[in-house]
């Protein structure tokens, strides 16, 4: 492809903030317009924005020129009296599995994908379906938000079995997972880090004892895998390696899959003939409902990348050293691949090249369990539930972790 130019810097007109609106509660005009121009440079992310489907692709599909590895703020990268408590608490230098480029990311990455077997996710679908059932039972009164009552429970005790993390621990497990948000965004104050890094210290000193009890004794659970495996494997038999990816686990699990979750009920409930396909032809219906409910509301909005050459990316000539942010929900609904993009079309022939899951290396691996995870919340919710409707008033308010973007509450009745 021919190089046109240089990066498109016309300020407001390119700058975006997931955090901020318009682009928190309804990015779509941006990215149209967006779209319609090559790559462009927005200040309030310091990076450049990616938002057509092909330079979607073309970024994850290159891993040696578009890396991980530098691209999202570290534990460790933070002031130095954050990092002195990180240090005294014993918490491990290990960057997640996401941030990793080859060989290193390829060695963990076969760890986790049996972790994340077939075989596995058979043998925890029971846990599932109990799990939604024991929710639903616990509904009082006609009404619920479904993601505080709903979602948000049930998926966090599913991700805890998957690790092997107690039911007793959740609070401790959920503090850590928000702890380590606390520490990967730079905007956050330094006496909440500070904070934050205390307590990590201290869930350190927690994850290593149930490490050690799961290498004397393995179960059939995700840290046992990584202990038994990561041994075989020089230069991660260290235990902080194991650290790393658990806690990256649980938070590339958590709020990811709750609020693909709510976004699919919300679809189902706002589109009547989604909602009497639901309650006619459940499995089939959800199934569908699911995969167009990812493509046009991905929980993980986007991916940000460093480039290791001066490298041209949609006709523009990006330099080494670029930060690009890759936009999965513009992707998604880019026209020339989704026609209708913004339509809701059960059954779309492509939607499954949808970029929510990612793609290429890093290409999620926890993709079966979330869709198996969404279908059975669905299939329980909408069975036990037949008259769901929205609770009256309710207008939807989206919530965002820097890219991470769900709903805030999801208020029923029936
Ligand atoms: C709807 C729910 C989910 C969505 C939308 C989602 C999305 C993603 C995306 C976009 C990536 C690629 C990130 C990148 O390229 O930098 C990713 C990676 C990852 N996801 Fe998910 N995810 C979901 C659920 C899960 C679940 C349930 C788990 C685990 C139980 C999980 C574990 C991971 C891990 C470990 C990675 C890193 C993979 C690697 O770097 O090789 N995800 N996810």
């Amino acid at each position: 492809m021919t190089v046109t130019g240089q990066a498109d810097h016309s300020g407001a007109e390119s700058d975006f903030n997931p955090m901020v609106n318009p682009h928190q509660e309804d990015p779509h005009p941006f990215y149209r317009r967006a779209r319609t121009r090559s790559v462009m440079f927005s200040p309030s992310v310091d990076a450049y924005l990616v938002c057509r489907y092909t330079d979607v692709h073309a970024v994850l599909d290159d891993p040696e020129t578009f890396s991980a590895r530098l691209a999202f703020p570290f534990i460790y990268d933070n002031p130095p009296e954050v990092v002195a408590e990180l240090r005294a608490g014993g918490v491990p230098e290990q960057r997640r599995l996401v941030d990793e480029d080859s060989p290193r990311h390829r060695q963990i990455r076969a760890l986790i994908d049996v972790g994340f077997s077939a075989q596995r996710i058979r043998s925890l679908m029971p846990v599932v379906w109990r799990r939604a059932e024991e929710l639903v039972d616990r509904f009082t009164g006609g009404t619920a938000d479904l993601v505080a009552e709903y979602a948000g429970p049930y998926v966090q005790g599913i991700i805890n079995a998957v690790i092997g993390f107690p039911v007793e621990a959740a609070e401790r497990v959920e503090t850590s997972t928000l702890d380590s948000f606390t520490l990967s965004n730079p905007a956050a104050p330094v006496e909440a880090k500070i904070d934050a890094a205390r307590r990590l210290g201290e869930f350190t000193r927690y994850l290593q004892a149930l490490v050690d009890a799961r290498r004397a004794a393995p179960r059939d659970d995700l840290i046992s895998v990584l202990v038994h495996g990561a041994d075989g494997i020089p230069g991660l038999a260290q235990d902080g390696a194991v650290h790393g990816i658990i806690r990256g686990t649980r938070i590339a699990g958590f709020p990811t899959t709750r609020d693909a979750i709510t976004a699919t009920t919300l679809l189902a409930l706002q589109n009547p003939a989604v909602h009497e396909g639901i309650l006619r032809e459940p499995t089939q219906t959800i199934i569908k409902a699911t995969e167009e409910a990812l493509r046009r509301n991905p929980p993980n909005r986007g991916v940000f990348r460093v480039t290791t050459r001066e490298v041209e990316l949609g006709g523009t000539r990006l330099p080494q050293g670029a930060r690009v942010l890759v936009l999965f929900d513009s992707a998604n609904r880019d026209d020339t691949v989704f026609p209708d993009a913004d339509a809701v079309v059960l059954g779309r022939p492509n939607v499954h090249d949808h970029v929510s899951f990612g793609r290429g290396l890093h290409a999620c691996p926890g993709a079966p369990v979330a869709r198996a995870e969404i279908q059975v919340a669905l299939r329980t919710l909408f069975g036990r539930l037949p008259g769901l409707r929205l609770a009256d008033g309710f207008e939807p308010t989206y919530r965002a972790i820097h890219l991470v973007r769900g709903l805030e509450s999801l208020r029923v009745q029936w």
